[in-house]
Formats: C-alpha cells, sequence, structure tokens
C-alpha cells in the first residue's frame, strides 16, 4: 500500500498536512503538527464528544487540548528548526497501513554540525487512550550535547478560546507528569499523563508553569551513535465508558505504566495488527492507469476510520472529523448522508451507533421542533454533545454594507429532518435489523414525519413548503425547493410504511400523513425537463461562472457579490437538485436526470466539498462515465491537491465519505433495489478492475469487477439474492457473470 508523502518542507503547507497527517482511532486524533514550534502552526489534539462554550453566548468548540507532541531540541545550544540551518533531506510519510506517521531528516546546523532526526508516532488502534511518540537523533559528525524540553502543554486554545481550567499538575515518581483539566462550561474533565523513557542517561527535572507541565532532558549524544528517546500519554476523560471505577487520573497512570514498558515497537506491532484486519475486512482496490487513484481511496478509507468515534454512541462525527478545529467539530447533514454509508456497508453496527447519536437526542429535536412552532422533531443544523443548535450566529463580512451577515441555516436548514430519516430507512434496508427499527427507527420516522406535516402549509389547494434553505446554502429563503419537498414527502411516506409494518395504528398521524402525502407540491420537470431548483431560481439571472469556477472551494464569488446579491442569481454552491437525484433515483426517468445534471452542474461553483463526488455518481449511473471520473478525480483532490490552504483547518470528512461513495454507488452502482443488492457497473476507461468487500443483510460479499465480468463471491452468512445488470441470481458461494 502506498504511503501519504511530504517530500520537502515548504511552511505554505504546514497546517494542511497537519490536518492530512493527523494520527487518530476515534476516541482521539492529533493532528500532524512537527514537534519543533512555528510560528503559523496550528497543533490540534482532539477528544471525540469532548466539547465546551468558552462564553455562554458562543457554540460549542470541539476543544484543543493539552499538547503532548510539542519537543523543543536544543544540538550543541541551537534549537532545532527547518528554517535555520541547512535541510540536506527531509521526508515524512503516513503509513496508511499501519497508522504511522514518521519523519526523517538530515539537518545541518548554523555552525555546520549534522544531525540525522527521525521523529514517529502512532495513536494505538488496540487500545484507543494511547499514544505512542518515539525520536531518533545521530550527531553524525562529533559528539554533540543535547536538550530536550517536552510535556503536557495547557497554553492551547481553539483560535484563541481557552476551555480548559487546569485543575492539578504533578510528577509521579521522578518521571511521570500528569495533568487534570476541566472544560469550563460543560465540566468534563480530561486527565493526561505522559512519560519519556529510552536511552536517557542524562539528567532530567521537570517545571510547573504558565500551564506547561515540562521535563528538560540533557543528554551527551556520541558521535554517530542513536539516541532514543520514548514517550508515552494517556488520556482519559469523564466521558470515558471504560473507566471500571477509576478516575481519569487513576486510569491515565496506570495504562501509561503498561504501554510505557511494552515500548514503542511492540505497542505499534499490535496496533498494525488492527490496521490489518480493518483493511482485509474494508479495502477497495483500483486497477487504474493512475496510482493516485489507489492512494485517495485508501486515504479516504484511513480517514473514514479514524474520524469515527465507533465506541461511544454519544458521540457522532464532525465536519472536520478529528483532525482540526473548523466548523468547530459540530456535526451536520455530513455524518448521514456522506459518512454512514461507508460504515453501513462495511460495518453495520456503526453505522446503527451514528444513528442512535441522533436518537439519544431526539428530546433536543423536540424541544427544537416546539420552540420554533412545529410539532415533532426538528434536529439541529449544527450539533454537538448537548444535541441542542450550535450553528454559529454569524458568517463573514457582507462585502457591501461591512456589516457581518447572520447564518440563517439553524432557522431555514431544515433538510437534515429528512436526510436523517432517510438514513434510517437506507439502515434498514440494508441490515434487517428490526430491534433497531421497531422501536428507535420508527419513532425517530414518526417524529421526523410530525414535523414535515406541521412544517407543511395551504396554499393554492396543496401544501407548501415555504421559507427554507435547500442544500445549496448559496440560495436562501425560498419557498418549494425540490430537493426539501422530495424529501420529506420520501421521509413520511416511509414512516407510514414502517408503521403499517410493525402495526403502529397512531391513526392521527396515519391520517395525516396520508393527506400530506396526496397535497404536497411536488416541483415537476418543466418544458425544457429541468425541475425548478424552488419557485424562484429558474426566473432569476445568470452570470458567467467560468471564472469561480476555477477557483472553487474557495467561495471567491463572496468577495465580489453580497450574499443577497449571489442569492438573486441562478448560482450554486453545491449540488442541489442533483442531489435529489443521487438520493432519489427511482422517482425520476433517465432524461430528466441527464438534462437536469447537465443544465445544474454548469451553475454550480463547487464552492462546498460535498459537491463534486455526488456529480460523479449522478453522471456515472447516467452513462457519462469518463465525466463522472472527470468529478471523481477532482473530488480526491480537494484535500490531497495541491492547494495549500483548503484543509488547514481539517480535512472535509463528507468529502472522504463521497469518494468511498463514488466508487461504490457511482462505478460498481451498487443500490438496493426491491429488497435485493444489485449492481449496473460503470467502469472509467482508466480502470480495469474495481474490487471491494460488502456487508448486505449480515452476509460478507467481494465483489470484482472489471469491463468485461463480475466476480462475486460470499464470504460469509447467508445465500443472497443479487441484481446484476437487471439479472437476478441467488449467491451460495462464488458467481462470475460477463457483462456486455
Ligand atoms: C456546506 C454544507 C455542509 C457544511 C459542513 C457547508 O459549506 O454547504 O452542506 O454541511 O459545509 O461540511
Amino acid at each position: 500500500m502506498k504511503k501519504l508523502e511530504e517530500n520537502s518542507f515548504d511552511p505554505r503547507y504546514i497546517n494542511k498536512f497537519a490536518s492530512l497527517m493527523t494520527v487518530g482511532n476515534g476516541y482521539f486524533g492529533l493532528r500532524a503538527s512537527h514537534e519543533e514550534n512555528y510560528v503559523n502552526q496550528t497543533r490540534g489534539m482532539y477528544v471525540a464528544g469532548i466539547y465546551n462554550k468558552a462564553t455562554v453566548n458562543e457554540p460549542s468548540d470541539l476543544v484543543n487540548l493539552p499538547d503532548v507532541a510539542g519537543m523543543n531540541i536544543e544540538l550543541d545550544g541551537e534549537v532545532f528548526s527547518l528554517l535555520t540551518g541547512e535541510i540536506l533531506s527531509y521526508k515524512r510519510q503516513l503509513n496508511l497501513e499501519n497508522g504511522e506517521l514518521r519523519r526523517d531528516i538530515l539537518w545541518k546546523s548554523r555552525t555546520g554540525s549534522r544531525f540525522r532526526l527521525t521523529f514517529q508516532r502512532f495513536a494505538a488502534k488496540n487500545d484507543r487512550h494511547v499514544l505512542a511518540t518515539k525520536l531518533t537523533v545521530t550527531s553524525l559528525d562529533k559528539p554533540a550535547q543535547m536538550k530536550i524540553v517536552t510535556g503536557i502543554d495547557a497554553q492551547q486554545t481553539n483560535f484563541g478560546r481557552q476551555h480548559l481550567i487546569e485543575e492539578k499538575v504533578r510528577v509521579a515518581e521522578g518521571d511521570l507528569l500528569q495533568g487534570t483539566y476541566k472544560t469550563t462550561e460543560s465540566g468534563h474533565t480530561i486527565a493526561i499523563a505522559t512519560c519519556c523513557t529510552g536511552s536517557v542517561k542524562g539528567e532530567m527535572s521537570h517545571t510547573a508553569k504558565n500551564r506547561q507541565l515540562l521535563s528538560a532532558i540533557n543528554q551527551n549524544l556520541l558521535a554517530d551513535t542513536p539516541f532514543v528517546l520514548e514517550k508515552m500519554s494517556v488520556i482519559f476523560t469523564s466521558l470515558d465508558g471504560d473507566l471500571r471505577g477509576e478516575s481519569p487520573e487513576e486510569a491515565t497512570e496506570a495504562v501509561l505504566r503498561s504501554c510505557s514498558a511494552v515500548g514503542y515497537d511492540a505497542l505499534l506491532h499490535k496496533s498494525a495488527g488492527e490496521w490489518a484486519q480493518f483493511w482485509m475486512e474494508k479495502r477497495i482496490k483500483v486497477a487504474s492507469t493512475r496510482d493516485f487513484d489507489q492512494l485517495a481511496i485508501d486515504f479516504s478509507l484511513y480517514q473514514l476510520e479514524v474520524m469515527t468515534p465507533a465506541h461511544d454512541e454519544r458521540f457522532s462525527v464532525g465536519a472536520k472529523g478529528l483532525t482540526g478545529e473548523g466548523y468547530k467539530g459540530h456535526v451536520f447533514w455530513d455524518t448521514e448522508i456522506f459518512i454512514t454509508p461507508f460504515h453501513l456497508y462495511t460495518e453495520p453496527e456503526k453505522a446503527r451507533k451514528l444513528l442512535r447519536y441522533r436518537y439519544l437526542r431526539l428530546k433536543q429535536a423536540l424541544d427544537k421542533a416546539a420552540t420554533n412552532g412545529y410539532e415533532g422533531a426538528l434536529f439541529p443544523w449544527e450539533s454537538a454533545f448537548t444535541g441542542e443548535e450550535e450553528t454559529p450566529e454569524f458568517a463573514a463580512i457582507n462585502i457591501k454594507t461591512g456589516k457581518r451577515q447572520k447564518v440563517a441555516s439553524a432557522l431555514a436548514e431544515h433538510h437534515i429532518v429528512a436526510d436523517i430519516a432517510y438514513t434510517v430507512v437506507k439502515y434498514y434496508q440494508n441490515t434487517w435489523d428490526d430491534w433497531f427499527m421497531k422501536k428507535e427507527g420508527l419513532e425517530l420516522l414518526k417524529e421526523t414525519s410530525r414535523f414535515w406535516i406541521s412544517r407543511a402549509v395551504e396554499e393554492n389547494d396543496q401544501l407548501v413548503i415555504k421559507d427554507v434553505i435547500g442544500p445549496d446554502e448559496y440560495t436562501e429563503h425560498i419557498d418549494n425547493n425540490a430537493f426539501t419537498n422530495y424529501m420529506a414527502w420520501y421521509n413520511v411516506e416511509q414512516a407510514l410504511f414502517f408503521m403499517d409494518k410493525y402495526g403502529d395504528d397512531d391513526r392521527q398521524l396515519k391520517d395525516r400523513g396520508h393527506e400530506f402525502l396526496k397535497r404536497l407540491y411536488l416541483p415537476k420537470a418543466n418544458d425544457d425537463k429541468i425541475i425548478p431548483q424552488d419557485d424562484t431560481f429558474l426566473s432569476k439571472p445568470e452570470i458567467d461562472l467560468s471564472r469561480y469556477k476555477q477557483a472553487q472551494g474557495s467561495q471567491g464569488i463572496l468577495m465580489d457579490y453580497s450574499r443577497q446579491e449571489v442569492n438573486e442569481m441562478q448560482i450554486l454552491k453545491q449540488a442541489d437538485v442533483v442531489m435529489l437525484l443521487y438520493l432519489l433515483p427511482d422517482v425520476f426517468p433517465s432524461d430528466i436526470i441527464y438534462e437536469n445534471l447537465r443544465y445544474y452542474e454548469e451553475h454550480t461553483i463547487h464552492d462546498s466539498s460535498l459537491s463534486k463526488a455526488i456529480h460523479a455518481i449522478v453522471a456515472a449511473r447516467a452513462g457519462e462515465i469518463e465525466k463522472a471520473y472527470e468529478f471523481f478525480q477532482e473530488s480526491c483532490l480537494i484535500d490531497l491537491g495541491p492547494n495549500p490552504q483548503s484543509s488547514d483547518e481539517g480535512l472535509h470528512a463528507a468529502s472522504l465519505g463521497a469518494i468511498w461513495m463514488a466508487a461504490m454507488f457511482g462505478f460498481a452502482n451498487v443500490s438496493i433495489k426491491n429488497q435485493r443488492l444489485s449492481l449496473d457497473p460503470k467502469l472509467p476507461s482508466g480502470w480495469s478492475e474495481l474490487a471491494f468487500p460488502l456487508i448486505f443483510q449480515g452476509s460478507r460479499l467481494h465483489i470484482a469487477l472489471t469491463h468485461n465480468q463480475a466476480v462475486i463471491t460470499k464470504v460469509s452468512g447467508d445465500d443472497v439474492c443479487i441484481e446484476l445488470n437487471g439479472t437476478e441470481f441467488l449467491v451460495s458461494d462464488k458467481f462470475a457473470m460477463d457483462l456486455h
């Protein structure tokens, strides 16, 4: 498996690579900031679920925890920095196969001495509380004096917002540093313990000052003799479900002692074993003319794994996973629509956990609906730990007025309600998990339906849904957004279906639901076969978007026009009608899909990372395979591309999920139709094979597709009924079929 590499040090990319090369395990994520300090470098370590409000009026932040990765290294009195002296060689690699990050540097100091430094780190996959790091330093020319200062640095903030009270710091048994912190508003306790071991022979001293608990190690380096320092760190919080009666402090100490005794290499070996299992069960393999495709897919899967807190249903996945503070770590529709599908088809229990995150916050969604004058459940546009609405009140400056612009999503981006319901249905269709569906899934469907029924209003003898924002956030406060109306319809239809299935005879809801389905206005395609995005969209003026499309992702249009002005033109930030065509493909005939894809893509800047891969899927399904491949390639560049700033504040979690989706739902064209798994492959000409594992209704399958053949193997579970290019058959062992 190829590694993700950085082959030279370029300070402009320091934060992008810090996001890209994050190590993590779903419990915590540590940005790949360098050990040594740089002025523009943003360090970050986050534990899933640990949020806090810096002040009462601000939304919660995913708290940037005290740093344990930083090290100040002095070599013969000179501070090691890649900005001074000379870099003779530099290589950094994230080994996706075993989760280890490694940096190898040959550095010449200003006084001309050469040193070899290797930095290694990983987040243990087999023990989620453990971060292991290792430093190897060799003085190549002569003996040298080295000083390392490292420990626990609680000066970290979330872009200046400090979330932690330093409750207690101490040094135990001469080498164990421990800090205990409490979030100022949410009241969570975080204990961090760290300890340096290795070939330390020199003296070690400790200081605690200005929220920094540090050890200083003075060491003589012999010429050409590697010096090794291992630093293990352990984190526990009061939210942990595996404290076994201990306090977070006690737990850190016990685990730290045992992992320090095991040592870096042996710990890595264990953790790598879990990664090997992951890749065996989940890896997609493509034989492509471009090696980059495989790397991009591997990278997406690695990140999807490290961003998902599978250990606890009270947490979900933030828009940047655990890689940065963008969007404050909040949870959006990204989770259900872009991230859950990967889990659903590879480890359905994780998909259920992510849905249970919503179920456990149903009360807050009921409250939000009631406060806004609606019935049922109105899930927040942005959510964190408590399940209350977390969308910030303001966004960027209006370039015309100089005033900050309000974010309208919390008030009107209501499609998230139907997106959650949609994923509940998809979960059931794959798993037939009646245990979840009968109670929790059904309750989610019923309460979300109640919301839509109360949200619609009477107009011209039909029901309409007014004043919403669809997925396209460049078009606000519009009536009858096609995406929202169709998804709301589907939400209610499915609720009624499952109510019947489980014999739920809530008569009132059923009657109101049927009435809603009969009378809700569903925008139909016009004479040009275009489905109006909303009531007014198609009558708005168009402008040439080529300049903005070239700089997609930068939201450059908002530098030339205010949001209000953008709102009054036919400009899309991201897939909207196309998103609808992706989610409900069977509702629309193929000519309508084709025409709408063409029309709306022309008007879409793709300023959101949630856009390109969805276009890839819809284009592939429509038979526009090479166009789809272009969209796919471009979506792979959202984080991995050359733009230096694009991922500074974290990776685009949804777009990583969408890369997996494009391969599966676009090129393999996997779907569930009439309770059967359906495949209708559309491989790009540059791909000679696409092979992947998949779980469907509890059975584990392996599917290998070429342009001429499909080979489907049942690895375990019951026989599975599959529809391949329209032909049905039962897979009980291994099945091969020619494709024409
Ligand atoms: C997109 C939303 C998305 C959010 C978080 C916004 O820019 O428009 O659709 O949910 O980012 O990723």
